[in-house]
């Protein structure tokens, strides 16, 4: 589903900073050798998150849900000197690939890939972290934001990926567990007393969580 108009969405993207080149690189490997490529965030969306990445300039980065590692440079282009990214995925057939994108970024030292699921390897994590970004299976997003909930610094960023699910959200008909689950998710964050949240319409749908309590 399109939610705007191909011919805006072209302007859109022409008007938008373009890529650096091994982002561009990640992207076009990604296409031509990996199944699913439209899992990759892009680089409308992957320069949302860079922008949003450099205003909170984060200390602790978490990405649930690595896949190339194309969002994941590009969250890691806000870190500040000092900061870490951890991103994990749990398909262990991309860790070689990705680890070689990492270490040709600029980055390579600040990012740790975590191979496992993740609703095993966060409870080891033991930070306070300024971003996360939620990215992963439909079906646990709302295990990974209690999991994640006690574990953001108050004033920190929430950010889940497809929210809208092309659109099904407000699909009557559409009855399957994944947009059930989002649904779900995105009426506990609109109740959640804790967060200042706000859901952008850019492409599948982004929820914007900043935690404001305890
Ligand atoms: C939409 S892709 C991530 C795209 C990436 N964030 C980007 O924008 O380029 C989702 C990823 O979540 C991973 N994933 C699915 N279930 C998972 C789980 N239980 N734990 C960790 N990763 C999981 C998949 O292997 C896949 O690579």
């Amino acid at each position: 589903m399109e939610f705007i108009d191909s011919n805006l969405d072209k302007y859109v993207v022409e008007h938008t900073s373009i890529e650096n080149d091994l982002l561009k690189k990640i992207q076009r490997e990604t296409h031509l050798n990996v199944l699913q490529p439209r899992m990759l965030s892009g680089p409308f969306q992957g320069k949302f998150l860079s922008l949003i990445s450099s205003l909170v300039q984060p200390e602790k980065i978490l990405e649930i849900g690595t896949y190339t590692g194309y969002s994941a440079l590009c969250l890691a282009e806000g870190l500040s000197k000092s900061g870490t990214l951890i991103t994990i995925d749990i398909n262990d057939e991309l860790e070689e690939r990705v680890k070689g994108y990492f270490q040709e970024s600029s980055f390579s030292d600040q990012l740790t890939l975590m191979i496992g699921p993740a609703l095993s390897i966060i409870p080891q994590l033991e930070h306070d972290f300024d971003l996360v970004f939620i990215d992963a299976d439909k079906k646990n997003y709302i295990n990974y934001y209690k999991e994640i909930f006690p574990k953001v610094k108050v004033g920190g960023l929430i950010i889940a990926d497809n929210v809208l699910w092309s659109g099904k959200v407000v699909d009557q008909n559409a009855q399957d567990p994944d947009t059930q689950l989002l649904r779900d998710f995105n009426l506990m964050i609109q109740n959640d007393a804790r967060v200042s949240n706000i859901l952008l319409p850019i492409r599948d749908g982004l929820m914007l969580v900043r935690k404001i309590s305890n």
